[in-house]
């Protein structure tokens, strides 16, 4: 998306684009690498909740800068979005004599929820950094900038609707889009997840004997032969085991594991961890589905539910219909 400058109007082109939230669809923990990083067999879905970043391109030589809103606790301090463009100058011959660039966020995808905000934004501020220079970067030097930047940056980067991901998230191997959309209700509770803390509870506890990497790679075969949302939702009860990190989560945060038993017997239906949350994850047969369920979670019905933010939204797939509002 772009707002170019009218004919004879001398203000700076303005680049925007989104940047898509994930939700994971199975995660195993299959090892760890000597740099304490785990290596994971999980699919990632593209979601049509996104950020919106915007870009503008100024002097070179100045500093390049980010304004944030959406989200008073988002940080500019440290933010992905500059790290990026940090990044992409080192990894770029001319990197320090490209214009300065004035970044513009407006978040929408909850911090700390396991949906990889803050990885989305970085990959988009890359695309946008290159487009406003006017420059393209060599695909392996611009993967090498994603994966120092954070796990799940490839992903976003590599743009698939959903992919089976491997390694600590370099590996990416694209499927199809779904034939219909499938409904996605999010319950994010007011806390967040560290990701950090969570993998080390992992470490604490003993290996899990689940077959999640069976159960992942078995329905990124069955997405491969073609799936509609409604085949996805009728997955949900396989998938709600199959994330390894439930059980650390659950320890750190007893929180999660009554916001989960209310949440299934309001709804009736399994209900996923997504990444190491805190978000948790209802599928739907398609975006109507998913909304009329929205409104069955009533905050005040009971105390689990305090705080929460409910989102129903649905995979990024069929850009030709309008997005659910
Ligand atoms: O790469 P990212 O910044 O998203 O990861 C946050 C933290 O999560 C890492 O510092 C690491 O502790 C943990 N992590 C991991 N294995 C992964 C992804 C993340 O151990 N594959």
């Amino acid at each position: 998306m772009t707002d170019g400058a009218g004919a004879g109007d001398p203000s700076p082109a303005i680049l925007s684009d989104v940047a898509p939230a994930k939700v994971n669809l199975g995660l195993a923990v299959t090892g760890t690498r000597p740099d304490g990083y785990h290596t994971l067999v999980s699919i990632f879905l593209r979601l049509d909740l996104a950020d919106t970043l915007s870009v503008v391109a100024g002097v070179p030589g100045g500093a390049d800068t980010l304004r944030i809103d959406g989200d008073p606790d988002c940080p500019v301090e440290g933010n992905l979005v500059l790290r990026a463009v940090e990044a992409l100058r080192t990894a770029l011959l001319d990197g320090a004599s490209l214009p300065a660039l004035a970044f513009s966020l407006h978040k929408r995808i909850p911090l700390g929820g396991g949906m990889a905000g803050g990885s989305t934004d970085a990959a988009t501020a890359l695309r946008l950094a290159l487009g406003a220079w006017g420059r393209d970067a060599e695909p392996r030097s611009l993967s090498r900038v994603a994966s120092g930047l954070g796990a799940d940056v490839p992903f976003f980067v590599a743009s698939h609707p959903a992919a089976l991901v491997t390694g600590v998230g370099e590996g990416i191997d694209p499927l199809p889009a779904l034939r219909t959309r499938v409904g996605v209700l999010l319950v994010t509770p007011s806390h967040g997840m560290a990701t950090p803390a969570v993998f080390r509870a992992f470490d604490r506890l003993l290996p899990p004997a689940s077959g999640a990497a069976e159960a992942t790679r078995s329905l990124a075969e069955r997405w491969r032969a073609g799936l509609a949302g409604a085949d996805l939702a009728v997955e949900s009860a396989a998938l709600r085991d199959a994330n390894d990190l439930w059980r650390a989560v659950a320890v750190l945060e007893p929180r999660m594991a009554r916001l989960r038993a209310v949440l299934e017997s309001t709804l009736g239906r399994p209900v996923l961890l997504t990444g190491s949350g805190s978000t948790l994850v209802a599928l739907y047969p398609s975006p109507d589905a998913a909304r009329a369920a929205a409104h069955r979670i009533v905050p005040g019905e009971d105390p689990e539910l305090a705080g929460i933010r409910v989102t129903a939204t649905s995979d990024g797939h069929h850009q030709d219909e309008e997005p659910p509002p």
